[in-house]
């Protein structure tokens, strides 16, 4: 397994490119499953998980080529020969829930692994398949299997109401809906800009939906779907992750591709921590007021409050800030394992449940840590650039799931940072 080496090297100044959304991405892929048509994704990220997601698509009889080092996809289901997701695959990635949806409204019938829970909580997936036994689905689970069927071959209309907001299983029900007969609402729905890049995408392919981006969605469903081209929408958590990278160690990075109605919450933090963002017209800007950041109270919401998959990154800048901050983790209900490792490095946190309490230090020490989870190990990475010495972060499998060359993203702002192959 590899390992990074990071040495603190004081600020950090440079443009970084901002890659294609990868919980876009793997919900765009799995909606090749609608349409005999090609579809064709631009912007792709390069990743574990996309390759992941590939080789799912694949064992069903799916066409997925990656083509232009990875940054466009080319997919057609034309010839679907199998309509059973496997544990082997799905348990690797939660998402490959996502082909659940589409795999029922396209054939009337699929059969997809239950995923196991993941570090950061149970995850279960009720609320998915709630949302299809709504729209007409019959659902049998067994052997740790949903055997998902659609009556008459045809999923129908429905009203959908979420009793809370999930993006996946917003996610799998809009695209069951694009092919439902007659119209479905879903209330309460995801309002992520990965939902409305979905949505987009859909519509393209001949889909009828109105509200996305806001919490009611309304989908009219249509007897076929066509093919598409379409650009994978940038990766906001990404962008706010390398916008923690001037804050963390002083310095001015320009994230090339960032928008402000991607991380509006986000930014309005790092504003109020003293950290100043400004649009250009490549990106986002980011820079700190003055010295040392200032402590701010953060709690974890559905967009457009505070992602979730941003607050292990922010904790770290917190744990540099002057004053006590107070992290509330209101999504999942065991997302706070960075912070055992970011007190080996002197970080002073105390966890009681959902909320931690971080008293800022004036620096950090390096030492060797372990990645728990993607978000967490890229909070260690931007820890160990702001410590003093030498930070090794092992278990990196994880964070090559969401960030593609990190190191050399890195290397081009001046930081110094090393994979070394385990
Ligand atoms: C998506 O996961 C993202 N993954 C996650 O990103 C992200 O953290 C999460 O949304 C929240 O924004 C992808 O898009 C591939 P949810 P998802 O359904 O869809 C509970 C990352 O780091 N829940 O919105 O699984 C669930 O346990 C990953 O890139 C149920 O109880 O998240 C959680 O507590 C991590 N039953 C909460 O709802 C269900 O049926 C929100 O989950 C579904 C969810």
């Amino acid at each position: 397994m590899d390992s990074i080496l990071v040495r603190g090297n004081g600020a950090l100044s440079g443009a970084i490119p901002i890659a294609g959304a990868k919980n876009a991405c793997l919900t765009l892929m799995p909606a090749t499953l609608l349409s005999d048509e090609p579809l064709t994704l631009t912007n792709a990220p390069r990743l574990s998980d996309i390759r992941t997601m590939t080789q799912l698509l694949q064992s069903l009889g799916a066409e997925v080529a990656s083509l232009q080092d990875g940054l466009v996809l080319a997919l057609s289901s034309h010839s679907i020969t199998n309509h059973k997701a496997d544990y082997d695959i799905v348990r690797k990635m939660r998402a490959s829930i996502l082909v659940l949806g589409p795999m029922l409204a396209r054939y009337g019938h699929a059969v997809v692994s239950l995923p196991g829970g993941c570090a950061i909580g149970a995850r279960p997936v009720d609320l998915h398949l709630k949302a299809l036994e709504a729209m007409g689905a019959d659902l049998d689970l067994r052997d740790g299997y949903v055997h998902a069927k659609a009556p008459g071959g045809r999923l129908k209309g429905a009203v959908v109401e979420f009793p809370f907001v999930s993006v996946g299983a917003t996610e799998n029900a809009l695209m069951a809906a694009t092919l439902a007969k007659g119209t479905t609402v879903l209330k309460n729905a995801a309002r992520e800009p990965e939902i409305v890049d979905l949505a987009r995408c859909l519509k393209k392919m001949g889909a009828k939906i109105d509200g996305e981006g806001t919490s009611m969605i309304t989908i009219e469903g249509v007897d076929r779907l066509g093919g598409a081209t379409h650009q994978v929408v940038t990766d906001r958590i990404e962008l706010g992750t390398y916008m923690l990278v001037p804050a963390i160690c002083g310095g001015e990075v320009e994230c090339i591709g960032g928008t402000l109605d991607l991380v509006e919450s986000f930014a309005a933090k790092l504003d109020a921590a003293g950290v100043s963002v400004t649009q250009t017209n490549r990106g986002l800007k980011v820079s700190r007021k003055n010295g040392r950041v200032r402590a701010v109270d953060v709690m974890t919401e559905p967009f457009p409050g505070f992602p979730t998959d941003l607050q292990a990154q922010m904790m770290a800048l917190l744990c540099t800030a002057d004053g006590v901050s107070v992290l509330e983790e209101k999504i999942f209900e065991n997302r706070f394992m960075h912070a055992p490792e970011l007190m080996r490095m002197g970080a002073k946190i105390d966890v009681h449940g959902g909320t931690a309490k971080v008293t800022g230090v004036e620096k950090l020490k390096g030492a060797p840590v372990m990645a728990t989870d993607l978000r967490a190990s890229v909070s260690l990475i931007l820890a160990g650039l702001a410590a003093e010495g030498e930070t090794v972060v092992s278990r990196v499998y994880h964070l090559d799931r969401g960030y593609e060359r990190v190191e050399e993203k890195l290397r081009a702002c001046g930081a110094h940072v090393e994979r070394i192959a385990g």
